[in-house]
């Protein structure tokens, strides 16, 4: 029989090669590559595939049972409810709070009858305990392992049968069978892979936890994204308090939904109405601050957008980007140039988003355009008035979805005017007084009086 060949993965996607690289052509990662043990060859028996047996689409299918935890944000963001026998990554930085959030969360469920384990391969039992007496719920009728060994693990699960099993972290787990190291790709895609198939045979919910590493020295839980039905990721400033679940991939529910949490002494408390705490830092209407009102998944959602334009003195200006994309950033500052005629060669920008969010949407162009301008011309943008819409490359402003929701929201939060595109379709009184805008020009000229 032939050897088996040896196989090389990218850490950060999971791309195989046969031959070692430096650069992976698949993600762009540099040094990501690592070899791994092939898969072990047994003797192949031919045989000849049978018949399986097809069902007809049409079929009745009753929505999915879900179990509530009860803590809303958490239970939106997996589409209305734990689905039994389902299979959900949390990813995150480390120290970000994923080991908070799932004791949290595991203790919600198991006060709501699930029977649920926590298992940590990261912290011994007495810790876990500690930090469950830290946030008060040490009397939660939940079971407790530390463990590493996937062999001891799943044959304790087969005998348990819980309904919920915490798995903290994928990366520590090891299974005999596989001649690598904790934490290799190979490890942790075949730990990911017999817990899933143990979730989906044995009807447990399990949930895996996994750290990002920019690095991507230790295997990056990208690899286990396929296996899953849900991908949430976790996510926040280190220097801010609040902490953003997020729905990056479900099978049983809309993606883009997010829950949002504050990090407190006594750990993670939900945050009903973002809105309200994102712009509660908000002071005095100062030039370059501009409110954002946009959508998180199914919520609206206000944010805060600063900007600062200062001279420079560097040959190449600084463009310094907190939570919004910095190729958005080129973009705009472009359109306002080449369209608008308004430079922002030798001035440093600096942009960001209060409060620690991360502002993915199109619909934040005009704001962060509006930012941009108040900040260079030392113009305050009026009181009380929110922003949103899409710039497109030749200047002119498209409207974006859910314009309703947005005013809605900014109605609710005692904002009284909004900027928007003129193609926005509303129905009915919007609430509040409605400046409209074809293009950008048009905006500059009659916000700024320039153009
Ligand atoms: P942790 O859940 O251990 O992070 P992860 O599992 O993602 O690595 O949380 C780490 C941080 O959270 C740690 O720096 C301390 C902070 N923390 C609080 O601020 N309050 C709390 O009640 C708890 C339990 C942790
Ligand atoms: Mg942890």
């Amino acid at each position: 029989m032939a050897r088996a060949q040896p196989q090389f993965t990218c850490t950060a996607c999971g791309a195989v090669y046969r031959k070692w690289t430096g650069h992976c052509d698949a993600c762009g990662a540099w040094n990501s590559i690592v070899e791994e043990a092939p898969l072990a060859a047994g003797p192949r028996v031919l045989r000849k595939g049978r018949s399986i047996e097809l069902t007809r689409l049409e079929a009745e299918e009753a929505p999915p049972p879900r179990a509530q935890s009860g803590l809303e944000e958490l239970d939106r963001v997996l589409g209305g409810g734990l689905v039994a026998a389902s299979a959900i990554l949390v990813g995150g930085d480390p120290g970000i709070g994923k080991s908070t959030l799932l004791l949290q969360a595991v203790a919600a469920f198991a006060g709501r009858g699930l029977d649920c384990l926590y298992i940590s391969g990261e912290e011994a039992a007495a810790q876990v305990r500690l930090r469950a007496q830290r946030l008060d719920l040490a009397q939660a009728p939940v079971r407790l392992a530390a463990e590493t060994n996937l062999r001891d693990i799943l044959a304790t699960l087969d005998a348990e049968r819980p309904d919920l099993v915490i798995i903290d972290s994928i990366q520590t787990m090891w299974l005999d069978s596989v001649e690598s190291a904790p934490g290799s790709v190979a490890q942790v895609r075949a730990s990911a892979h017999e817990l899933v198939s143990f979730a989906k045979r044995r009807g447990v919910s399990v949930v895996l936890v996994g750290h990002v590493t920019k690095e991507g020295q230790i295997a990056g839980p990208r690899v286990v994204e396929h296996m899953v039905d849900c991908v949430l990721y976790f996510e926040g400033e280190r220097g801010h308090q609040f902490r953003i679940l997020r729905a990056v991939k479900n099978r049983f529910g809309p993606a883009d939904e997010i829950g949002v949490f504050e990090m407190t002494g006594r750990g993670l408390a939900e945050v009903p109405n973002p809105s309200a705490l994102f712009l509660s830092e908000r002071g005095e209407a100062a030039a370059g601050s501009v409110v954002f009102a946009g959508i998180e998944g199914t919520r609206p959602m206000l944010t805060e957008i600063q900007a600062l334009v200062a001279p420079s003195t560097l040959s190449m200006p600084r463009r310094t980007v907190v939570g919004l994309d910095s190729g958005r950033l080129s973009t705009i500052l472009a359109v306002l140039e080449a369209r608008c005629g308004i430079p922002f060669a030798g001035l440093d920008v600096f942009l960001n988003v209060a409060g620690g969010m991360r502002v993915q949407e199109p619909a934040a162009d005009l704001a962060v355009a509006a930012a941009l301008l108040s900040a260079r011309e030392d113009v305050a943008i009026p009181p009380e008035t929110v922003v949103f819409g899409e710039i497109s490359l030749s200047g002119a402003l498209r409207p974006v979805a859910q314009a309703e929701n947005r005013l809605k929201e900014a109605q609710k939060l005692g904002f009284t005017a909004a900027m928007l595109p003129r193609g926005a379709k509303l129905e009915g009184d919007a609430g509040v007084v409605l400046r409209r805008f074809a293009d950008l020009t048009g905006f500059v000229g009659e916000v700024f009086g320039a153009g």
